[in-house]
């Protein structure tokens, strides 16, 4: 992170949730309504970067990266449905859930954990568009490199008593090792029974197909530019051992081709991510 500047990820991401919208056919994996607002105008413009014809990686990332929060809002509403009323995003970036929660979770409380700088950026943003924080989410300032999500979490209202949904979504793999790993220890003591983390994971490069190699450098450039290198690979069975290591009961892993044939009746047009997969721990 670079210190007065929000993640230049986050504003990817967000640019990604919003090309899939343009240029993708219906049904979309995830509907990300606010992408395009929140985004300032350097935003928009990488949203055209991902038009059809543009390089595979960003094709990739247009489905992967709405897939991954389509992947989280469906394990909120089901763990909606079982009674959960909090929600916790970690790194939030541009997340737009809070302005596009659905009438019948309007009773969770909803708390953006991110760090300050992205935060701050956010915060001008929404307030230059005019949309107030809706009554029953925080903003909540973390650096989790100085700093644990249950200090944070602990200046505000949040119970730790009662189950969370906890999104950790393009996060870990930016956090040191042993950040990581203090990350989930720390969200372990805080989570109640019931209680799940949500998050993505990367591989080893060594895990990686051969096409990723070729765009190494080029990525790893990319990303030490913007100040956000990448430093924390696993592969399935190492975050399951990191997971119960830090205190969660169950961990079970998620390849985004079952849940895109889950989440879509067409085949992709594009190849689907082999870079990543998804995690739910739960306590
Ligand atoms: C790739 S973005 C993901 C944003 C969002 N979760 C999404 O999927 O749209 C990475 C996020 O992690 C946050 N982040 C990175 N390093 C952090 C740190 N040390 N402390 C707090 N947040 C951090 C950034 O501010 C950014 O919002």
């Amino acid at each position: 992170m670079i210190e007065g500047r929000p993640s230049e990820t986050a504003i990817e991401v967000a640019a990604a949730r919003e090309a899939h919208r343009r240029y993708d056919e219906a049904p979309l994996l995830l509907d990300d309504v606010h992408a395009a607002a929140l985004l300032d105008e350097a935003g928009l413009a990488a949203v055209e970067r991902y038009a059809d014809g543009a390089p595979w990686i960003l094709l990739e990332n247009r489905l992967f990266l709405p897939l991954r929060a389509r992947f989280v809002e469906d394990r909120l509403a089901r763990a909606h449905a079982r009674g959960v009323r909090q929600y916790v995003i970690l790194g939030a970036g541009l997340d737009s859930y809070a302005w596009r929660q659905p009438e019948s979770q309007r009773d969770l409380r909803i708390y953006e954990v991110d760090h300050p700088s992205t935060q701050a950026w956010k915060v001008d943003r929404l307030s230059g568009l005019g949309w107030p924080l809706p009554s029953n989410a925080r903003m909540v300032a973390c650096d989790f490199e100085s700093s644990t999500a249950s200090e944070a979490l602990a200046a505000t209202d949040f119970d730790p008593s009662r189950p969370t949904v906890v999104s950790w979504m393009g996060v870990i793999y930016y956090l040191e090792r042993e950040t990581a790993a203090g990350a989930m220890a720390d969200l372990a003591k805080i989570l109640a029974p019931g209680s799940e983390l949500v998050f993505d994971v990367m591989l080893p490069w060594e895990a990686m197909p051969e096409r990723y190699q070729a765009i190494r450098e080029q990525m790893v450039a990319w990303l030490s530019g913007a100040g956000e290198p990448q430093k924390n690979r696993y592969r399935p069975a190492e975050i399951v051992e990191a997971a119960a290591a830090a205190g969660f009961g169950e961990t079970r892993v998620f390849d985004v081709p079952s849940l895109h044939a889950q989440y879509s009746n067409r085949a992709p047009r594009e190849p689907l991510t082999e870079r990543f997969f998804l995690a739910v721990a739960t306590r």
